[in-house]
């Protein structure tokens, strides 16, 4: 034990650092002599006082809704800090949100993230839906609060946590602090949340708790590893043909020494930098093409592709542009800025920028995730991911994504990329002898070749049931020798593929479920796990659609009768998806 007091003990940094100089590496005799030395140095010199009856601490509740882990990580945060004030915190996923309990709740701390397009995240969707509803109960004698997490990029900006806000008071309960909407730079906004929420939630008359400092070392240990790591890129390889209209690359990174511990289902940041050419016509058409350390600060941190409604506004502020600030009054800004880009704005104005003034209307610049395409039994030094060219068309002009072309066109064997681990144990295996169905269109089938390379490793004894799908079998068909390999060991017990462009009508995945749909409800009812990764705006919401069509055809039950089921399976924890 090196570092054995933790860095939130009541010290400075410098502090924690001599203590741990002494006490990590003291023996067992002196920390015992230590001890029995600070206790005699208080009896000595505290004055006598007599010992406050002790009280339980107060209860705070702190309800989060998360698909990728932020809320919950602050969630966690939440609760360290809640415990130092005196607070006894419970946190509860929405997902186990039981409705009729709300009403007991004395605190309420609400941390939700907003996805799809205004959508809750999708294990909080049932309890979202539930609160929306008439079967809440008054909630009078509630306090609570609500940090909501969003992207400024799209136009439902943090919309779940502010109709989570206003249902809470429309059902009675007090708003203790305002919301904060927070962007993708969260961490200095939620961690002022935290305070202010924590300090109108603690008990007025809290006696201090004595000299019992509570710490976490499970979640230090948890969030100890995540960090950027350098990877060198070791295969750089496109999986469609040449005759395909996509990219899709198969990546391999290796790592300096051992991969970060992931599991199959986890996911990798990538730090990808702007494209130079964009940003080189940015400047130009900002007059500031001079100005080297600009450029070289935007190529590497700044979001200078997002035209977002505040950044519209931060631009019409700093620039006192007519146009753009013509677009905000009219409320037409809305819809202008959708399929545009800055550049978009800067070149329809033509005003000339100082290098503070663009620096100002962009934000920081964040990475992608990628779920991982390889589990560490058979890649234990690398990392394999699957990447899909985000590249289209709008308003007259070709655009492309900024991570995903980076990695198509300026990505290659041998060059560096930075990632950070997205642990997601909301998305990992059963056990071994657990039957799974996976649902993968198009790269949604990545974390599945991670499923199978473990299943494979381990000789899990479970069934596994792929259906893919994407455009053409000949051009499109990601993985397709490695699927052959697995069906012929018998890794991968059934394949159901579904290639939309090569049928007159589109077959998608879930004409395949519904095609196989006694199978589905066989293996469902016999304990399978149900996995849905890829497109979550339009496919995961069709899929699960058809799931509850199949269930009420085959065990002949009314639609209402068939949702029910399927909010069964996923109360179960058996109905899983990671959709983006
Ligand atoms: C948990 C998770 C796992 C993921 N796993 C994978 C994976 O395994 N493989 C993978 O390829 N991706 C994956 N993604 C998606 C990935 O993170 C990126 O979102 C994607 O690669 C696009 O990033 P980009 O930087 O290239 O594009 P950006 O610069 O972020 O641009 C994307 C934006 O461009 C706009 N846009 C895109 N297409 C169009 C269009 N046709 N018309 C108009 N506007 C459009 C939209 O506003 C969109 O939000 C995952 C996402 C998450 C959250
Ligand atoms: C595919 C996708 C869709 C999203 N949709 C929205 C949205 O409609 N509105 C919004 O404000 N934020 C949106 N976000 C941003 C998330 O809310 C944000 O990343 C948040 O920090 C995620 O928190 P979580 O990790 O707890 O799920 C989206 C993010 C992704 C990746």
């Amino acid at each position: 034990m090196n570092a054995p007091i933790p860095k939130n003990a009541p010290f400075a940094l410098e502090e924690i650092e001599i203590l741990n100089r002494v006490v990590g590496p003291a023996s067992v005799h002196q920390r015992a002599w230590l001890a029995g030395f600070l206790a005699g140095l208080d009896a000595a010199t505290v004055p006598a006082q007599v010992a406050p009856a002790a009280r339980p601490a107060e209860p705070l509740t702190i309800l989060f809704a998360s698909e990728s882990g932020n809320c919950e990580k602050l969630a966690g945060d939440m609760a360290k800090a809640a415990r130092k004030q005196g607070l006894r915190p419970e946190i509860i996923d929405m997902a186990d949100l039981d409705l009729g309990r709300l009403a007991g709740v004395r605190r309420l701390a609400v941390i939700v993230a907003t996805w799809g397009e205004g959508d809750p995240p999708a294990r909080a969707a049932n309890a979202y839906a539930d609160l929306m509803s008439d079967k809440v109960p008054a909630l009078a004698n509630v306090e609570y609060a609500v940090l909501a997490l969003g992207d400024t990029a799209y136009a439902e900006f943090c919309v779940v946590g502010k109709v989570i806000d206003e249902r809470l008071a429309v059902l009675g309960a007090k708003r203790v602090v305002e919301r904060i909407d927070c962007d993708l730079d969260f961490a200095e906004p939620a961690s002022r949340w935290i305070k202010q929420a924590l300090n109108a939630f603690a008990p007025t008359d809290l006696e201090p708790r004595g000299t019992v400092i509570e710490v976490d070392f499970a979640h230090q240990a948890a969030t100890a590893v995540l960090e950027p790591f350098e990877a060198e890129v070791i295969e750089h390889m496109n999986l469609n043909s040449s005759r395909s209209e996509k990219q899709t690359f198969h990546l391999e990174l290796a790592f300096d020494g051992r991969a970060p511990a992931y599991k199959p289902g986890d996911s990798f940041d990538l730090y990808a930098p702007n494209d130079p050419a964009y940003v080189d016509e940015l400047l130009t058409a900002t007059g500031l093409a001079s100005d080297d350390r600009l450029r070289a600060d935007l190529i590497d941190n700044r979001d200078v592709t997002t035209l977002s409604l505040k950044g519209l506004e931060a631009y019409a502020q700093a620039t006192h542009d007519r146009s753009a600030k013509d677009l905000l009054a009219s409320g037409e800004a809305r819809n202008w800025i959708i399929g545009r880009q800055l550049i978009d704005l800067i070149e329809n104005s033509q005003i000339k920028l100082s290098a503070e003034q663009l620096r100002n209307i962009t934000r920081p610049l964040g990475p992608r995730a990628y779920s991982i395409a390889s589990s560490r039994m058979e890649a234990p030094d690398g990392a394999h991911l699957l990447v899909a060219a985000v590249r289209y068309e709008s308003h007259g002009r070709t655009r492309k994504g900024v991570a995903s072309s980076f990695v198509a066109e300026r990505l290659r064997k041998g060059s560096r990329a930075r990632v950070k681990l997205r642990p997601n144990k909301h998305f990992a295996l059963p056990s071994h002898d657990t039957d799974i169905i996976m649902v993968g269109p198009g790269t949604g089938v990545a974390p599945f070749r991670a499923f199978m390379q473990e299943r494979r490793a381990v000789g899990a004894k479970g069934r596994s049931w792929l259906f893919f799908g994407d455009r053409r079998f000949t051009h499109d068909f990601l993985y397709q020798l490695e699927w052959q390999e697995a069906l012929k060991d018998g890794v991968l017990t059934r394949m159901d593929v579904a290639f939309s462009r090569d049928t007159p009508r589109k077959l998608y995945v879930q004409h395949r479920i519904w095609q196989h749909r006694r199978d589905v409800v066989d293996w469902i009812e016999g304990g399978a796990h149900l996995y849905v990764c890829g497109d979550g705006k339009a496919m995961a919401k069709d899929v699960r659609k058809t799931l509850v069509d199949v269930f009420g055809d085959v065990k002949r039950l009314t639609p209402g009768a068939a949702e029910q089921a399927i909010r069964a399976i996923e109360r179960e924890r058996r109905y899983l998806q990671d959709v983006y």
